[in-house]
């Protein structure tokens, strides 16, 4: 298993290039289902979350090319030959459950396994099944598999989610795509890779107003065409590069980087009295010494996401006083702070709530991945350590970070990818 060696000290300087966002990938591949015509996607990024999505497909009958060094993927549903998304697959990652919708909206049947994915708390996927549900699906929980029928093909509906779900809200938009009569989704969620799904379905030939607030109208149509579509930016990538100057110091350009996919997250950034700055090509984010500790809350977009949450951390183990960071979208998603106290920080954990004091100086120090953005925030608190620290079980990683160490040696920093 490979380990990534990171020696702390240096400030960074240079560019990074952001990649395709890996989320909105998962979430455009399925969509293929939808249509017998192809769907290519260009700026893929190059990751194993988007192999594994690659072989679920491929195991549904569809067609998946990977060109061009994996940044563009060619698909083609043009028969779906198997209707059943097997466990062994799906229990690799629970964007797996995407397939669901777009399957039972084109054939009327599919049968997916429940899904697996990092260890982050429970993560059910009962919003998903109510939200096809209210579209005329029957369902039944067998043997852990969900097995989906609308003989007759779904029915617009209306359906308000009781609280915002990234994946249920693609998987539902996907199905009313296909469905007869008009689908109303309230209480959506906003996110940048919603804006991105619907904008390709209409490339499809879906009609869709609405996307990226909290009610989204879909007018069900027959069938849908072909499209190419580029896959948005990564914003958690991008997020997570901004932090690596923050910890570090130095400057960083980030390529391909948008303030507006990250609102929140720059406003706090900008509070601990980083500088960013808007480039012809992207953002530049510049350290101004030690930081200043910032509380943050996570929310659903344009809230501080989630998924930088654990990045966060790692700048406030070093920043100047105490911070407050809160967990509200998934329990169970502070297990980098013990990994970050063997480096010396300074965190106490209570239920969904990281009271974190800032010290002088981290120590590198042996420590293991837990998750994927829990790996990467050892590996930003190792670019602000004394000495060397090992990160173990990174595949994890690579779900979704695409020559990370590339990407940071490139701006000077010492990291290092041993193979064991
Ligand atoms: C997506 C992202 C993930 C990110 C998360 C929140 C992908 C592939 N993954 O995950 O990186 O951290 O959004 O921004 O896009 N929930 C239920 N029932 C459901 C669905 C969700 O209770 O049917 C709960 C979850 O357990 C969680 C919360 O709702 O507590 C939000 O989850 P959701 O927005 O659905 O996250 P994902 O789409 O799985």
């Amino acid at each position: 298993m490979d380990s990534i060696v990171v020696k702390g000290g240096g400030a960074l300087s240079g560019a990074i290039p952001i990649s395709g966002a890996k989320n909105a990938c998962l979430t455009l591949m399925p969509a293929t289902l939808l249509s017998e015509e192809p769907l290519t996607l260009t700026n893929a990024p190059r990751l194993s979350d988007i192999g594994t999505m690659t072989a679920l497909l491929q195991s549904l009958g569809a067609e998946v090319a990977s060109m061009q060094d994996g940044q563009v993927l060619a698909m083609s549903s043009h028969k779906l030959d198997n209707l059943t998304a097997e466990y062994d697959i799906v229990r690799k990652m629970r964007a797996s459950i995407l397939v669901l919708g777009p399957m039972l909206a084109r054939e009327g049947h599919a049968v997916v396994s429940l899904p697996g994915g990092c260890a982050i708390g429970a993560r059910p996927v009962d919003l998903h099944l109510k939200a096809l549900e209210a579209m005329g699906a029957t369902l039944d929980l067998r043997e852990g598999y969900v097995h989906a029928e609308a003989k007759n093909g779904l029915k617009g509906g209306t359906f308000e989610f009781p609280f915002v779900s990234v994946g249920a809200t693609e998987n539902a938009l996907m199905a009313a795509t296909l469905a007869k009569g008009t689908t109303v989704l309230k209480n959506a969620a906003r996110e940048p890779e919603i804006v991105d799904l619907a904008d390709c379905l209409i490339r499809m030939g879906a009609q869709i107003d609405g996307a990226g607030t909290e009610t989204i109208t879909i007018q069900g149509v027959d069938r849908l065409g072909g499209a190419t579509h580029p896959v948005v930016a990564d914003r958690i990538e991008l997020g997570t590069y901004m932090l690596a100057p923050a910890v570090a110091g130095g400057s960083v350009e980030l390529i391909g980087g948008r303030r507006d996919l990250l609102t929140a997250f720059v406003e706090k950034l900008e509070a601990t009295g980083v500088s960013v700055e808007d480039t012809d090509a992207g953002l530049r984010v510049t350290s101004q010494g030690r930081a200043k500790a910032v509380d943050v809350t996570t929310e659903p977009f344009p809230g501080f996401p989630t998924d930088l949450q654990a990045q966060m951390m790692a700048l406030m183990c070093t920043a100047e006083g105490t911070s407050v960071l809160e967990e509200t979208i998934f329990e169970n998603r502070f297990m980098h702070a013990p990994e970050l106290g063997r480096m010396g920080a300074k965190i106490d954990v209570q239920g969904g709530t990281a009271t974190v004091t800032g010290v002088e100086q981290l120590k590198g120090a042996p420590v293991m991945a837990t998750d994927l953005r829990a790996s990467v925030s050892l590996i930003l608190a190792g670019l602000a350590a004394e000495g060397e620290t090992v990160v173990s079980r990174v595949y994890h990683l690579d779900r979704g970070y695409e020559r990370l160490e590339d990407k940071l040696s490139a701006c000077g920093a010492s990291v290092e990818r041993i193979s064991s």
